[in-house]
């Protein structure tokens, strides 16, 4: 009988698995669901190697949920800034205080699935990398997979129902977490988008696309709608050697977190805002970024009038802005104001 997918797969991990700092070496016990956890929050629309050297560093600063969960949650949001989606920060800080309270992770995919920003995926990621239960883990590497593998023509995302059926009639029984993440490294070294390297695959034998000589072709998506363009300015205020940072609302874009000021860009479509201001404002370009459900074009404004900001803000020394915790976007904007000359 030729071998099982999972077992194919699973021999092909245990020799070119990928190193990473949250994984155990196949076939060694777990590694601590803290770090299985963290680890899945941070790799939530994020990369493998954008990843890293935040988890090195949290898990250095805060080594396990009870020191998370003690931290005061400004701490957090300013170590998370940089890698995006900061709803994600959020609910850490929310999730590190219930499990601290409970005095462990729930061990089961339904009851991790209770927790805040634990979707689907990584409920059923912890489950099994974590707890070794055997649990179905679809995320955006296993979708290209396993439409390759049986060849799925309905188009994503309608296909979705389907790629879960198929996953779940390949999981094994046993080392649901290796396969797991033998089918995320698969997907990242071997199938990838362009130019899978089927020669090399451990599941060319059994793969549909291959047979069918156009492996690229999956998964099929629908022509998908570009997003709305929103349009907002960032304003650059600067005395001496500081700059005017203000701290986001508690709810919202960016919420609690220290940002230039900026009108209303959340809201409107135009981006005529009110200055903050009255004097001459230059503009010295724009810093654009991609939100899940719009893209923002924001321009950034120099103030080069005498007024002083009043009300809520803070005067920040501009050599030591990398540790105001600003979002990549008002970063870039900052970067953009220092490099003009004075
Ligand atoms: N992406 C999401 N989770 C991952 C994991 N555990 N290993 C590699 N890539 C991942
Ligand atoms: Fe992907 Fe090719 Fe392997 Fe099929 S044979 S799973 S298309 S790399």
């Amino acid at each position: 009988m030729a071998p099982s997918v999972s077992d194919s797969l699973l021999a092909w991990y245990d020799t070119h698995h990928r190193t990473l700092p949250w994984r155990a070496a196949p076939g060694e016990p777990a590694t601590d669901p803290y770090r299985v956890w963290l680890s899945e929050i941070m790799l939530q629309q994020t990369t493998v190697a954008a990843v890293k050297p935040y988890f090195e560093a949290f898990t250095a600063r805060w080594p396990t949920v009870d020191a998370l969960a003690a931290a005061p949650e400004e701490d957090v949001m300013a170590a998370w800034a940089g890698l995006g989606y900061y709803s994600r920060a959020r609910n850490l800080v929310k999730t590190a205080a219930l499990v601290a309270e409970r005095g462990a992770f729930p061990d089961t995919e339904a009851a991790l699935r209770e927790l805040p920003g634990l979707g689907a995926y990584t409920a059923a990621a912890i489950a099994a990398i974590a707890f070794g239960r055997r649990a179905v883990v679809v995320d955006a590497n296993v979708e290209r997979v396993v439409s390759r593998l049986f060849a799925i023509e309905e188009p994503l995302p309608k296909s979705r129902k389907t790629i879960r059926e198929r996953t779940e009639t390949i999981t094994p029984q046993a080392r649901a977490g290796d396969f797991a993440q033998a089918m995320m490294d698969l997907g990242s070294g071997i199938c990838t988008t362009r130019n899978p390297k089927c020669l090399l695959c451990p599941l060319r034998d059994s793969c549909e696309a291959r047979a069918s000589d156009e492996p690229e072709r999956f998964p099929v998506k629908s022509a998908k709608k570009d997003k709305p363009v929103r349009r907002g300015v960032a304003y650059w205020i600067k005395r001496d050697s500081s700059a005017w940072l203000v701290t986001r609302p508690t709810k919202g874009v960016f919420a609690g977190m220290r940002a230039l000021p900026s009108d209303g860009w959340s809201a409107r479509a135009d981006g005529s805002g009110d200055e903050p201001l009255s004097g001459v404002w230059r503009s010295i370009g724009g810093v654009q970024h991609g939100f899940t459900h719009f893209a923002l074009q924001l321009d950034v404004k120099r103030y080069e009038g005498t007024e002083m900001p009043e009300g809520d803000g803070e005067w920040w020394p501009v050599d030591r802005l990398a540790e105001a915790g600003l979002p990549t976007l008002f970063a870039k904007a900052a970067r953009l104001a220092l490099a003009e000359p004075d």
